[in-house]
């Protein structure tokens, strides 16, 4: 291996799931299969150095934004730690991690999927550098998949473009639970330009930390249900992406995300994490999907903002209700235009 010191960039979206991932087991093994769409606009580049270390000098460093972040120390550490099995070269170096997110910092958009998914395609390309190995995209994105999700269970979803399923399911040919798998392109051609509209309803930190989140499944009263419901419309969904049948894909997706925020309903102890202008969004959404015949859904995540799915054929119509009619329940009136994106880029 080269005793050298070197400098890789790699950028990697964000991520919204169909079908939610809720619950774990070691080491971060999901319950259930989850299905995400890629997303476009929201991501994080992140610039990795790297140079020999020596002993006096601390293991790494992060910046954000070119500001030193002490705080974001222990993730990282935990990071190395576990990733360091398949990463060896990482205890021989020190490494400088820059990095910047295209979306506004505590926006309430979890930067921990395109963060951990940019940091581990810069390790790949790291490890090809030191070890003068030629990975090939496929052998390069499975691995920094496996390292990303040991980051953050979701980030393994982040590499590929499209939707990317994690964790096992029969009718998905190489599903498993170490990293994600995109779904081949036989999906209809709607889904490949669908948009993501995030809602800001609640800017700021989450109220539930997604480690303690997945801690509640275990003893949760309806964890084997929900973990059943989940393989149920993982697989109900895989049809309509076929298919493209758009009422069955909305109900399916807000079904998941309604189920999502049922286990913290219901978990103990158990949390409410939407707000009032969460619910207002939601009902509006289905009013105006009755009224228009538009087909704008919303899911969530683990959080009070919403996320407006809707076709590329009704962007216009629906973004205009979005700026008339439903700008004003987010604060300072803030939302974020996505779409389906095609995955992480070296920059
Ligand atoms: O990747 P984590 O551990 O932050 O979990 C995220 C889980 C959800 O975002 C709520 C759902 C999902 O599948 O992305």
């Amino acid at each position: 291996p080269s005793n050298g010191s070197g400098q890789v960039c790699w950028e990697a979206p964000s991520n919204i799931a169909l079908v939610k991932y809720w619950g774990k087991r070691e080491p971060q093994i999901p319950l259930n299969p989850s299905v995400s769409f890629t997303l476009d606009t929201c991501r994080t580049k992140t610039s990795l150095s790297y140079s020999p270390r020596n002993n006096a000098s601390a293991w790494f460093e992060v910046y954000l934004d070119g500001e030193r972040k002490p705080g974001f120390e222990p993730k990282i550490t935990k990071f190395f730690e576990r990733i360091s099995a398949y990463c060896p070269f990482l205890w021989d170096y020190h490494w400088r991690i820059e990095t910047s997110n295209s979306f506004p910092h505590s926006s309430g958009i979890a930067s921990s999927a395109s963060g951990m998914a940019a940091l581990a395609m810069a390790l790949v390309e790291v490890e090809q550098q030191l070890s003068g190995v030629k990975f090939d995209e496929i052998q390069m994105k499975t691995k920094a998949s496996f390292l990303a999700r040991l980051g953050s269970g979701s980030a393994c979803r982040s590499i590929d473009g499209g939707l990317v399923v994690w964790g096992v399911h029969d009718e998905v040919d190489g599903s498993n639970d170490l990293f994600g798998v995109r779904l081949n392109d036989s999906f209809a051609p709607i889904f490949k330009t669908y948009h993501d509209t995030i809602m800001l309803v609640h800017q700021g930190q989450k109220v539930v930390s997604s480690t303690v989140g997945h801690g509640l499944m275990h003893g949760h009263p309806y964890a084997e249900q929900r973990f059943e419901r989940a393989r149920a419309n993982l697989s109900s969904l895989l049809a309509v992406l076929r298919s493209g049948d758009l009422d069955e894909f909305i109900r399916i997706v807000e079904a998941e995300a309604l189920d999502l925020h049922a286990m913290m309903l219901t978990s103990d102890p158990n949390f409410i994490l939407m707000k009032p202008g969460t619910l207002q969004i939601l009902e509006a959404v289905r009013e105006y999907r009755k009224s228009s015949g538009n087909h704008l859904c919303f899911t969530l995540d683990a959080g009070a903002n919403a996320h407006l799915l809707y076709p590329d054929n009704e962007a216009i119509e629906v973004l205009e209700f979005i700026k008339n009619k439903l700008a004003h329940y987010c604060e300072n009136g803030a939302y974020i235009c996505d779409q389906v994106g095609s995955g992480v880029k070296k920059c």
